[in-house]
C-alpha cells in the first residue's frame, strides 16, 4: 500500500473512508500470510499528526491533493532510482511494474508532465481526461490496464479538471 502518499490525506477524507469501510457487509474469507522478499522498512516514516481538509478553491493545489495523496498518480510516475522513488523526476514516467498483478506483463509509466516531445505536453485537456479515465492515449492506443480507469472514470469533473490543472502546472521534464 503507498502508505507514505496516503499519509497526506485530510482527516476528513480518512474519516470518510473509515465511515464507507464500516457500512461493507462482513464476509468471511481466510487468506494465507504475506511472504515477504525485501526487508521491510522498521515503519513508513514519522507519525502523522492532524492534516487539515484541502480546499477546492485552488485548483492546482487540490490537484496536487488528488494526484499525490489520493490517486498516488505521482507514486506510479516518478521513477525509482537506486530503490528510491526519485522526486527530482516527479511525473517523468519510466517506473517499471513488472508482472502486474500477476497478469505477465511489464509495464513501464508514461511521462506525464508538460514537456511537448516526451511529456503530454501537446495533449489537449479532453486526451489527458481520456487517457485517465478511458484508458485510451493520445494516438488511440489502448492502454494496459495498471491504472485504475474505471474507478477515476466515476471523478467529479470538478475534481478530473483540478487534476489536468495540476498536471500541467509542474515543470516540464
Ligand atoms: C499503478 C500505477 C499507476 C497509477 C496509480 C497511475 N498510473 Fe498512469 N499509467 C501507468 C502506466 C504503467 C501507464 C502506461 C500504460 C501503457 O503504456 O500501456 C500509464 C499511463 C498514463 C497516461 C497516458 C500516457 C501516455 O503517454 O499514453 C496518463 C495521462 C496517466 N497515466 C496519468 C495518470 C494519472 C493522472 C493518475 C492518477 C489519477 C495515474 N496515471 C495513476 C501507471 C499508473
Amino acid at each position: 500500500m503507498p502508505s507514505p502518499f496516503y499519509a497526506a490525506m485530510s482527516d476528513a477524507d480518512v474519516k470518510a473512508i473509515v465511515a464507507y469501510l464500516r457500512t461493507i457487509k462482513p464476509v468471511k474469507n481466510v487468506i494465507p500470510k504475506s511472504e515477504y522478499y525485501i526487508p521491510l522498512p522498521a515503519n513508513y516514516g514519522p507519525k502523522v499528526g492532524s492534516v487539515p481538509e484541502i480546499s477546492k478553491d485552488d485548483p492546482v493545489a487540490y490537484g496536487e491533493y488528488l494526484a499525490h495523496s489520493l490517486g498516488h498518480c505521482t507514486e506510479c510516475h516518478t521513477p525509482v532510482v537506486e530503490g528510491h522513488t526519485d522526486f527530482n523526476l516527479l511525473n517523468a514516467g519510466g517506473r517499471i511494474l513488472p508482472n502486474v498483478s500477476g497478469l505477465g506483463f511489464t509495464a513501464v509509466s508514461r511521462n506525464i508532465t508538460p514537456h511537448p516531445e516526451t511529456g503530454i505536453g501537446q495533449w489537449t485537456d479532453e486526451e489527458i481526461k481520456r487517457a485517465i479515465t478511458k484508458g485510451i492515449s493520445r494516438d488511440g492506443r489502448e492502454l494496459l490496464n495498471v491504472m485504475a480507469f474505471s474507478y477515476y472514470d466515476k471523478m467529479s469533473d470538478e475534481d478530473i479538471d483540478a487534476l489536468v490543472a495540476y498536471l500541467r502546472s509542474v515543470p516540464p521534464l
